[in-house]
Order: structure tokens, then sequence, then C-alpha cells
């Protein structure tokens, strides 16, 4: 059984690979001074915005702002897992993958490992009856009928569930448990259990690296409920973030500049023999957070596609809704009507394809279809109305994240309420002008403690030269927890690398703190780095030395200052009188 690997490997791991060679040999990388560039594989762009930094071992794109070490790189690029990528980079230099036994590592990935290999097996079965099965005529007039060409039904690796209730146990040579529990089987309530899918035109689901995680099954004939059958949830098959179809468009585009959300397996399937390949369908769900979250991973724009009536409206609003939070900047996500009575698949072989990508490109963007919608529903013509549509719109704006997006959707919302913007500051996303104060507001990320965190994540050998290091202790700042933490593991690991540090917060606020910090330039020349984190730690001191003089301040107007702190505090105060003259 594996067991945890241990941190000083992943340490050790990062030390010896390069990721500027990582990733070179991945994506092109052409260098630009002291880093390496090139076009972000992660979002479409003609001009490079995506940087490696060999000496913070760290990669980053100012345009869409992925970010990360070695692991994290091939996590994303490579749609790896941790253990995966870890196993991957050690893999290429030659080293074993250590692993802690003893402690009580989750078995989970072996586990779902097993149920991955059932799947598969289950869809060569499938694959198999469609051709060979007695009754195999009927599934493929089936989808003869449904106009799909053979070459299409293989791609999309279609099969045939034949009838009978105990087909795969026999045919798989597998064991009911574990068919159970890929969801292919089901229990009665007597213990006993019988195939899930019978009689049905099989859509294996693939995960977005291509392991089979269910099936979608559908009837042949008309009357026969439900239609579609879907596996349960299972360790692998979750609905509300898988989609349909993304391998697929994956494996058939290069690069992907937009995806297409549809309902219907069907209109996937169908899409692509008309040449349209970069679609997805729900499985049966509506369109989540997490869906987006997991498309916008892989293109910068979404079109969803709906049906023109009161439900695909309502579906609509739905995912409109759900999309609010993950729409950052650089996303954007549009809506295309049907219309009556047709869906995908009805309307590209009515349109081809050249009709079918015109509709596309007319698709509503976001802004347009939300005020269009919210619109409908009041009357702007009265002022009572527009006050409606703010209030409608106001908790929506709200979910944006901040940033000019949300700006500009809510200096829209002012003009079409004709409202002063000034009205809705607390919708634009920038913080309010503060008044009365004379006090400049901190600049983000000049903070000492955060200026010494950048200082270190730029060179963490100046760690080592430190000599304020009591400072810290007791110093109630934001991030000194932190800062104290990096120094620890500096202190007893000298050659870490930005990146290799960052692996050490994995998945933790702390983690995000740090990567968004290492991807603000240092403005400092490499020769100033020591001076500037010298000055920066005798800042922190200096904060030290105020707050404990606050504290016996605030006690001795209690009056219950022990002598020895009369004498610290009289001591403090004249050393700051003579030092701040
Ligand atoms: N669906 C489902 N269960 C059902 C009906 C539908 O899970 N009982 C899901 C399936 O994912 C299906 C999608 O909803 O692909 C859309 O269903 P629907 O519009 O009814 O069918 P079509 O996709 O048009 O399918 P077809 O063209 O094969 O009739
Ligand atoms: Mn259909």
């Amino acid at each position: 059984m594996a067991g945890y690997i241990p941190p000083h490997f992943i340490d050790e791991l990062l030390t010896r690979v390069d990721i500027v060679d990582v990733i070179d040999g991945r994506v092109a990388l052409r260098k630009a001074g002291r880093e390496y560039t090139a076009c972000c594989p992660f979002h479409n762009e003609k001009t490079p915005s995506f940087t490696v930094s060999r000496e913070k071992q760290f990669y980053h794109c100012f345009g869409c702002g992925v970010h990360g070490s070695a692991i994290g790189f091939l996590m994303e690029y490579e749609h790896m897992d941790f253990v995966e990528a870890v196993e991957e980079l050690a893999g290429a230099i030659g080293l074993e993958v250590p692993r802690e036994t003893g402690s009580a590592a989750p078995s989970a990935d072996r586990g779902n490992q097993d149920l991955y290999e059932v799947l598969e097996k289950a869809v060569d079965y499938y694959r198999h009856q469609l051709r060979q099965h007695p009754q195999a005529g009927q599934a493929q007039d089936y989808l003869k009928g449904r106009g799909l060409s053979g070459e299409i039904a293989a791609d999309f690796e279609l099969g045939f569930a034949p009838p009978g209730w105990d087909n795969l146990t026999s045919a798989l040579g597998v064991k009911a448990e574990r068919l159970l529990a890929a969801g292919m089987l089901i229990r009665k309530d007597n213990g006993d259990h019988h195939d899930r899918f019978r009689e049905r035109i099989m859509f294996p689901i693939r995960d977005r690296r291509g392991r089979v995680i269910g099936f979608g099954g559908r009837v042949m004939a008309g009357d026969v409920k439900p239609k579609y059958l879907n596996s349960p949830e299972t360790p692998v098959f979750h609905k509300s973030s898988e989609l349909y179809g993304l391998y697929q468009a994956r494996k058939a585009v290069r690069k992907l500049e937009r995806l297409l959300v549809v309902e219907g397996y069907m209109d996937v399937v169908s899409l692509a023999q008309f040449g349209v390949r970069n679609v997805v369908a729900t499985l049966g769900t509506a369109t989540t957070a997490e869906h987006l979250q997991r498309l916008f991973r892989v293109v910068p724009q979404v079109v969803f596609c709906f049906d023109g009536d009161r439900a695909g409206r309502e579906a609509a609003w739905r995912a409109l809704e759900n999309a609010l939070p993950v729409l950052s900047e650089g996303r954007r996500i549009r809506f295309m009507f049907l219309p009556d009575g047709e869906d995908p698949d009805s309307l590209v072989r009515k349109e081809g394809q050249a009709g079918f990508e015109q509709r596309l490109e007319n698709a509503s963007p976001f802004s347009h279809y939300f005020f269009e919608a919210l619109s409908s529903r009041v009357d702007l013509g009265s002022i009572d109305g527009r006050a409606q549509l703010v209030e409608q719109a106001r908790p929506l704006l709200k979910k944006l994240p901040q940033g000019v997006f949300r700006h500009m959707m809510a200096t829209q919302l002012a003009e079409i309420a004709r409202l002063d913007a000034a009205a809705l500051a607390d919708l634009t996303g920038v913080p309010r002008p503060r008044t009365g104060s004379v006090r400049p507001a901190p600049v983000a990320g000049t903070s000492p403690v955060r200026r010494a965190i950048r200082l270190l994540l730029q060179r963490p050998q100046l760690a080592e030269g430190l000599t304020e290091l009591d400072a810290l202790r007791g110093l109630e700042l934001p991030g000194v927890p932190l800062l104290q933490a990096m120094i620890d593991l500096l202190r007893a690991h000298p050659h870490l690398s930005c990146g290799a540090i960052l692996e050490h917060w994995r998945g933790q606020d702390e983690g995000r703190h740090l990567a968004h910090l290492a991807r603000l330039p240092v403005d400092v020349p490499d020769e100033g780095l020591a001076v500037e984190f010298s000055d920066v730690m005798s800042h922190i001191a200096s904060l030290h030395d105020e707050q404990a003089v606050d504290r016996l301040l605030a006690k001795s107007r209690l009056g219950d200052l022990s002598d020895e702190e009369k004498h610290q505090l009289k001591q403090s105060l004249a050393a700051k009188s003579g030092s701040g003259a």
C-alpha cells in the first residue's frame, strides 16, 4: 500500500529538477532577460504573458493569473493529480518516490484505479456488443436512424447494453462488488443485484484525462422511461463537476478557444459529426460553478446553448447565477438561444456546420443577456421599475469577483437605471475613497511583513544572515506567523527555491497568499536585496518595540506595572524620543 510522500522528498525533487526544462519540453519558451516567456498555454493570447523564472522555480501568467511550481505546472498542464506530478518529475530524473510507511495513508487512489479498470472493461464490452450481439441490429438501426455515422460512433465509443439482467458479472469476469462500486449494478432489497443498463445505447463518459468514470444510456424505443439513465454518483463520477465530451473536444481540437455547453449527449455527438467539435454537455444537471471552473481551465470563453422556450430560459438564468462567482477578468460567457422546438442536434442537421457556427458567433454577451433578462421583468419607464431593477441586480453583481468586469457591469446598471454611478459605489468593486483622513491608505504589498516575505521569496538565502529573529516573537501583526514559519523552514533548508517554499503550503490559504506575493516583482536590484531585507527586518523590530511600549502604557493606565516594567517603559520611551528627534 502506498504511503505518504515525505515532504523532504518534495524539497529535494524541486531542488533537482529545473522548472524551465519541465515547461520547455511542453511549451516552447523564449529567453527574455532573466526569465523565460511564451504565449500562455492556459488561455488564448497573441502576445506572451506567461513567464517562467529559473531563479524562483516559479511560473506565472500575467494574463490569466495561473502560477505555481514545476509540480503545479504538471498538475495544470497535464491534468495530473499531485502524486502523479511528483512521480512524473521524479521519473524524469531517475528518482524513486519514497513512501512513508506506517502512517495511515489514504488508499483512495488505489481504490479508484480499480474502478477505472472495471469501467474501461465495460466500455469494451458494450462496444463489442454493438457489433456482435444477436440483437445488435436494433441498436445499429437506431443510431443510423439518428443519422450517426459509424465513424463518429466509434469516435465516441458508443456501445450497446444488450437485454439481460446479469451480463456484466459473467462477461467481464469481475466480482459483483467491484461492479457495484463502479455503479454498473443495482443492488436489490434482498441483497441480490442486476445490471443497471439494459437494452440501451451506451455513451461512455470520460474525465478530462481520459479515464472512464461512468455512462449515460439511452433507450431505443420511444415509450420506455427514463429516456436517459446515468451512472449514479460513485467515488469517480460526480455529475456536478464532470462534462460529457470534454475529453473528446480536447483531443479533436489542438488549441481550443471556446467551448459550447449543450444539454444532451446526442447533441455533442451529432455536432461533432458535423464538424463542430468544441462541445460539451452537462450530465442531466444544471451548469454549476464547478463545471465552469473546469471549463475555464481549458478555454477563456464558454458559450451556453439553451432552448428558446421557457424551460430553456430558466435553465439559462440558473447557469448565469452559478457563473457569477467565477467570472473573473479574462473569462467570458455568452448565451445562445435556439428557435422553438429545435435542439443543437436537429439544428445542425438543418443548417450544417456553417449555419450553426454563425449562430454561435451571434450569441449574446453576458452583460447583454443579464440586463435584457432583468429589464424584461420591470418597467424601465418608471422610477419604481428602475429602482426594482437596481434592487434585483445588486445582489447578483455583488457575487461577481471585484475587478474591472464588475465595475463595468455596475456602470452599465447605473446608465440603464439613470443613476449616478456613485450611488452604486458599493458595487463597483473599488473601495470608496476615505474622507477626512490625512494619511494615505497603505499601498497593498508594502506592509513591512509582506515586504519581508516578498524579499524572502525572491531570495530565500536571505534568511540565513538574519539577526533580528527575536523581533518576530510576540509581534501581533498580520502575516507574522507565516513569516516566522518561512524563516524557520529556510533556516532548516537553506536551498529551497520559491517554488519549493510554496509547496510547503499547498492547498492552504497561506500557500495562496504566498503565491500572490511571489507574483509581484520585487523592485530592488539584486545587489540591494540583502540591505533592503535587513532594513525591513529592522523596521519590523521597531514595530515590536512599539507594540511592547503600547502594551506597557495600556497596563500602566490600569496602574498595575511591576517595577521592572516601569523601568522598561521609561527606557523605551527615552530611546524613542532620542531616536525620533
Ligand atoms: N437526461 C437525463 N435523464 C432523462 C432525460 C434527459 O439525464 N430522463 C439528460 C441527458 O443527459 C440528456 C439531456 O438530459 O442528454 C437532454 O435530454 P433531452 O433534451 O430529453 O434529450 P436529447 O438530448 O434531445 O436526447 P435525444 O435527442 O436523444 O432525444
Ligand atoms: Mn435531441
